[in-house]
Order: C-alpha cells, then sequence, then structure tokens
C-alpha cells in the first residue's frame, strides 16, 4: 500500500544552486524561494552555512536565512559547530547536518574522516536540540560512493544508529551520485522504516542516469512518505565528480498527483518558480513537466 501524502523537502535554492558556476545574485534567490513558497511548499533547504572558499555561492547564506518568509520547516545546512552557530544567530528554525557514509566522499567534502565528523557533530546536535532547534541528518554515499564503489546497507544503518542516538529528528539518505537501483532503494528503504519506526526517514536521490523516479516509487512501496526534490532538476554536489541534479520536484509531484497522492504543491507554480530561476543558472532547464509547461 502507498502513503496517502506525501510531504516533499524543496531542495533546490541549497542543493541546486550550490554547484552552479555563474554566480546567482542574491534577489533572484530570495525570489526563487518565495515562488517555490506560493507553489505550496513548507518545507525547503534554504541555504548552507559552509566555507565560503569551499562553495562560493552559499556565501550569502545569512542573509537568504534572514530575508526569507518563515513557511514551516526552514532548513539550512551545517557542517560543524561554526555553521550550527552562524544558522541559530540567523534564527533558522531547522539545521541539517550532513556527513558521508565513506570516508572518501568525507574528506573531499567536510575534510574530516566520516568518525571524526560523527565526534564533532555529537555535542553539536545535542545543544541544538536542546535549544528547540529541529535537526536532520543528511546521509551522503549511502548507496554508491564515487572514490569507494558500492557501500554496505550495514555502515549506512550503523550511521543512521548513531545519528539517532544522538537525538536527530530526521534522516535523509542520499544517493549522491544517482546509481542505486529501485530494489537497493526497496532494501534500503524498507530497513530504514523497520528499524527506526520514530524518526522521520526521508529519501534524496539525484538523477545522473535516470533512475531517480523509479527508485522514489519503490522507497514509496517501502512505507516512505517524504521526498528531497529539485524544482527543476538543479542540483549537484561540488566534491561528487559526475553526479547531476536532484530529482526534479515537478515531475515528482506530477507522479504522485498521478497516483492520487496528496503533496499540497501545485505543479504549474513550481514550473512558474523553475521559469523564474532559468534565467540566472547556466544550463537549460530540461524536465518534463517544465518542457510541457513551456510548451502550452
Ligand atoms: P576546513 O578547511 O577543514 O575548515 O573545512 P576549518 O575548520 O579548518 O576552518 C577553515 C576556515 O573555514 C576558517 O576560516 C573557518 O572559520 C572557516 P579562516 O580562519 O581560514 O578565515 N569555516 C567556516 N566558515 C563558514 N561556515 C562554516 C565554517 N567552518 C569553518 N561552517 C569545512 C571544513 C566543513 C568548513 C569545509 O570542508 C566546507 O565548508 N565544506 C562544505 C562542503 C559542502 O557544502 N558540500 C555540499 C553540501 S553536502 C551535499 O551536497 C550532499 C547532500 O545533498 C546529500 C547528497 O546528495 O549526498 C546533503
Ligand atoms: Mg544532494
Amino acid at each position: 500500500i502507498l502513503p496517502k501524502n506525501v510531504t516533499i523537502i524543496e531542495v533546490g535554492p541549497r542543493d541546486g544552486l550550490q554547484n552552479e558556476k555563474k554566480h546567482v545574485a542574491e534577489k533572484d534567490k530570495l525570489q526563487f524561494i518565495r515562488s517555490l513558497q506560493e507553489a505550496g511548499i513548507h518545507e525547503m533547504e534554504l541555504t548552507s552555512f559552509v566555507s565560503p572558499k569551499w562553495v562560493p555561492q552559499m556565501a550569502d547564506a545569512k542573509a537568504i536565512v534572514e530575508k526569507s518568509e518563515r513557511v514551516g520547516r526552514q532548513f539550512v545546512l551545517a557542517p560543524n559547530a561554526k555553521g550550527a552557530e552562524l544558522a541559530q544567530e540567523s534564527n533558522a528554525n531547522s539545521v541539517a547536518v550532513f556527513v558521508g557514509v565513506s570516508d572518501s566522499f568525507n574528506e573531499r567534502n567536510i575534510n574530516r574522516s566520516t568518525d571524526e565528523s560523527m565526534d564533532a557533530l555529537d555535542p553539536v546536535i545535542a545543544k541544538l536540540k536542546n535549544d528547540g532547534v529541529f535537526v536532520r541528518a543528511c546521509i551522503s554515499t549511502a548507496f554508491y560512493c564515487p572514490y569507494e564503489g558500492k557501500i554496505k546497507q550495514e555502515d549506512v544503518l550503523e550511521l543512521c544508529r548513531k545519528f539517532v542516538s544522538m537525538g536527530v529528528d530526521e534522516l535523509s539518505v542520499a544517493d549522491t551520485i544517482g546509481m542505486a537501483n529501485p530494489v537497493e532503494s526497496y532494501e534500503l528503504f524498507s530497513s530504514l522504516k523497520k528499524e527506526f519506526p520514530t524518526i522521520l526517514i526521508t529519501a534524496h536521490f539525484h538523477d545522473t542516469r535516470k533512475m531517480a523516479i523509479a527508485n522514489i516509487f519503490a522507497a514509496l512501496q517501502a512505507g516512505v512518505d517524504r521526498f528531497d526534490t529539485s524544482a527543476g532538476g538543479l542540483g549537484g554536489c561540488p566534491f561528487a565528480p559526475g553526479a547531476t541534479g536532484n530529482v526534479a520536484t515537478e515531475d515528482v509531484v506530477n507522479m504522485l498527483d498521478s497516483l492520487g497522492i496528496i503533496t499540497g504543491i501545485d505543479v504549474e507554480k513550481v514550473c512558474i518558480a523553475v521559469d523564474g530561476i532559468s534565467e540566472h543558472v547556466s544550463h537549460p532547464i530540461e524536465t518534463g513537466m517544465y518542457r510541457l509547461y513551456k510548451n502550452s
């Protein structure tokens, strides 16, 4: 049985833009965020408090959070104590920490081994929870790593157990380079739903090999009712070579609509948001629903 309702967590302003070569102006990011909220999106990753030397596109994080309308959960990413501190100073109500299952990816992304990152995050998460902040943990390379290949399911579960024992509210489990297949998706998400029945479980698929929508359907069958998606299919991690964008919000919502699953999101309004950002990114946007919208 499929879930009746699904929550979409829009990651376009963060995952979607972090890898964009052209600098996107603060006002254009804010307009993108506003138009996505107008489409009915209530959970969104707005930006990241990361080193501006590592990810220059996110250097305006403080202004983006402070100038965005508070609608539901407004996530900001934080890789360490400094990021969490900046997030709290800007009054973000939800923080996303992130770690890779594989050391080689984590070292390239955060400059630490996975264990070093986890040790450093333990007190950071404790403080956030103590201050009443919603904490989401993003788990990268949960299926494949660009440097180490296939990842063992047990290693993913073990990392998730550590995060749960630290008190996180949500696990967002990612196919960073878009290599998972639907059987792998079903198996991992079934195990996660079974082991962590009281934690929010979210699936985060990149669409590098065009299997993301099939993987989402498999995750739905495993009982997952939360998905990270990106308007226009924008996105990619600068430290995961070969990875392309996230699965497109408008295409996922369209599939869910056609299955009678409620998201509260208006596909046409998402396409309007995509249209607005399209002139500010350096590649054409060619998702299924956006193309139909442009040709209608
Ligand atoms: P480091 O060089 O080891 O950091 O980088 P450090 O602690 O040694 O500090 C060096 C400098 O950075 C210092 O400044 C710090 O103050 C500053 P300086 O004294 O040289 O002027 N610094 C910071 N500045 C702003 N915000 C901070 C911060 N921390 C330190 N939070 C660090 C370590 C984590 C900072 C760096 O590696 C980094 O910023 N990495 C970010 C990588 C990133 O953003 N990746 C993309 C997001 S994850 C993703 O996309 C995957 C996901 O979508 C799921 C999936 O698909 O897999 C979530
Ligand atoms: Mg991602």
